[in-house]
């Protein structure tokens, strides 16, 4: 019995997930809102960490949204590009596209610092790349949009992915828009993205086979504007000095504007990839005379485009995770319990588990193996263990909060305080042992008696009146750790005083 008891308090836990899941996935899809309640600040931590990287190096800006860009076209935006080489991962950041010219990582580290330490294991860090990418807009003068956000993390890159889905420098107009049509991008996607090349550099390596040997015949690319190719020849010799630097647009390089069209109209786009947005067809050629003529309609693509890409098949709550497969079992797990849980709540007296299980479900004609170790297992917690149990599978699922306890708490009656009796009974079973250290949990309280049992764990564990609070609303919660039974059975007195449930393990 003490040990059922342990786990039907671990039910009322379970109960709130399905609003957890309804707060987190919303059928899957992204959405501006998706930290509202998890982490309502993390649209300025984001935006602060990239103003001071930006206001300390402008370029900054391009390589954030060139990230966020190279995140996007590899299996989707889902931080595959973070990840480092390990066991089975061969990390991104080693491909063609990223090698030597990937940067910016270390702002994506602070940032994601910040938000650990303000809204610990809540936002995943393919969210803090959109994040920044249009932060990195707006700093450096171009566009905002509202960012929907929900994406996950993956646990898996694609270094193939990365060499054959981001479009190269020298590639013809045909190869990279059927890399954006691969990507459900339209030729409308393609110039206006194209358009961020407003902003940052590029190496001598991306655009020296145009000033010496476009196509193998020993000649330059004939499109390219004397002058302006006379000039980089300078810069970037035939050979040696790949990460040597150019500006992408010439006439306004750290400022988001329109002028990058201007300088196609002029023959004077910097990589083989922006010229031909001018030079290889109708339709886009008429879309980079449209931006140049007018930055507004530029501006407005490009936020729309923007949303777009960031919307590649992302992962998310819905995607067939192992974190799905288990929020789906725990939501027909707790849909059950909550209904038993409110009749225990309306009919104390009445409280027998088995009967009421029996009377809402019938037990399978053959028991699964798997299905009664589980039980067994579930059933043989500690109080403690089971505490455990919630907390892991609460950082597993990504649930930030749950706002449970607190909710139960006026009306809680587990008949004959059956955790609190639960705990006594479980240390007589234990006497044998002779156990040295304790763990005292606080487990529940009296609405009524709230402030009296804040102040005095506020004078059994020396916190502060917010964080004794905090750990108040928590309950069932661990208070103290390892102390003797003296001590242990001190604090339980005194807490019981006040009008609490207190166990020791
Ligand atoms: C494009 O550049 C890469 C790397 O510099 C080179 O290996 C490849 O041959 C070039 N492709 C064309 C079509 O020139
Ligand atoms: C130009 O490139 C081709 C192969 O792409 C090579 O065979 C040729 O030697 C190069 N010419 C010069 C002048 O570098
Ligand atoms: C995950 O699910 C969403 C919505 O159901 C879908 O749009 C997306 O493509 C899926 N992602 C992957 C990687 O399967
Ligand atoms: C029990 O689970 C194991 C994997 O953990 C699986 O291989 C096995 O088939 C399952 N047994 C039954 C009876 O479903
Ligand atoms: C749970 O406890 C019972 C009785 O104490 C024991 O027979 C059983 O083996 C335990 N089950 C597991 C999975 O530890």
């Amino acid at each position: 019995m003490a040990r059922l008891t342990s786990f039907l308090l671990l039910l009322p836990l379970l109960c709130f997930v399905p609003l957890c899941l309804c707060d987190k996935s919303y059928g899957g899809k992204l959405f501006p809102g998706f930290y509202a309640h998890s982490c309502p600040q993390v649209n300025e931590i984001v935006r602060s960490v990239v103003a001071n990287a930006v206001a300390r190096e402008t370029r900054m800006a391009a390589s954030l949204l060139r990230l966020h860009f190279h995140d996007c076209f590899v299996q989707g935006c889902d931080g595959s590009l973070l990840l480092a080489s390990s066991g089975r991962i061969v990390s991104e950041k080693n491909s063609n596209p990223n090698s030597r010219s990937a940067r910016g990582f270390d702002v994506v580290d602070q940032i994601k610092a910040e938000l650990e330490k303000q809204c610990p294991g809540t936002v995943s860090c393919a969210d803090v790349l959109t994040l920044a990418a249009r932060d990195s807009s707006v700093l450096t003068g171009g566009p905002s949009w509202v960012v929907p956000l929900g994406r996950r993390d993956s646990r898996s890159a694609s270094l193939s992915g990365s060499n054959n889905n981001i479009p190269a420098p020298n590639n013809t107009f045909q190869t990279i828009l059927s890399k954006f049509n691969r990507q459900g991008l339209d030729v409308t996607d393609l110039v206006a993205l194209s358009g961020s090349h407003t902003i940052g550099f590029s190496r001598c390596t991306s655009f020296r086979q145009r000033l010496y040997n476009q196509s193998g015949n020993g000649r330059p690319d004939m499109t390219l504007e004397q002058s302006f190719a006379a000039n980089l020849r300078q810069r970037c010799p035939r050979s040696g000095g790949d990460q040597i630097l150019s500006v992408l647009d010439i006439i306004s390089a750290a400022k988001f504007d329109n002028s990058y069209f201007k300088n196609l109209i002029e023959n004077m786009g910097l990589l083989n990839s922006d010229q031909v947005l001018f030079s290889s067809n109708e339709k886009s050629r008429e879309l980079v005379k449209k931006y140049a003529e007018d930055q507004g309609e530029f501006f407005e693509q490009f936020a729309e485009s923007m949303i777009k890409m960031g919307n590649i098949s992302p992962l998310t709550a819905n995607n067939n995770s192992i974190e799905s497969q288990t929020m789906r079992n725990l939501r027909i797990i707790s849909s059950h319990f909550s209904r038993v849980f409110k009749s225990i709540e309306t009919h104390p007296s009445s409280f027998q588990l088995f009967s009421i299980q029996s009377r809402s479900y019938s037990s399978p004609a053959t028991q699964s193996e798997n299905v009664s170790k589980i039980v067994n297992e579930l059933s043989n917690l500690t109080l403690l263990e089971t505490m455990d149990l919630t907390e892991i599978l609460r950082q597993k699922l990504d649930i930030s909060e749950l706002p449970v306890m607190a909710a139960m708490m006026p009306g809680m009656s587990f008949p004959g305080s059956g955790a609190g009796k639960s705990a006594g009974g479980e240390g007589k079973e234990k006497k044998k042992e002779a156990k040295t250290a304790f763990d005292v949990m606080l487990q529940a309280y009296e609405a009524v008696s709230k402030i009296k049992v804040i102040k005095e764990v506020r004078t059994i564990t020396d916190l502060g009146l917010k964080e004794a609070k905090d750990l108040v609303e928590k309950a069932p919660t661990l208070l103290k750790k390892g102390v003797s039974k003296e001590e242990a059975e001190k604090i339980i007195e005194k807490l019981k005083a006040v009008g609490a449930k207190v166990a020791m393990e």
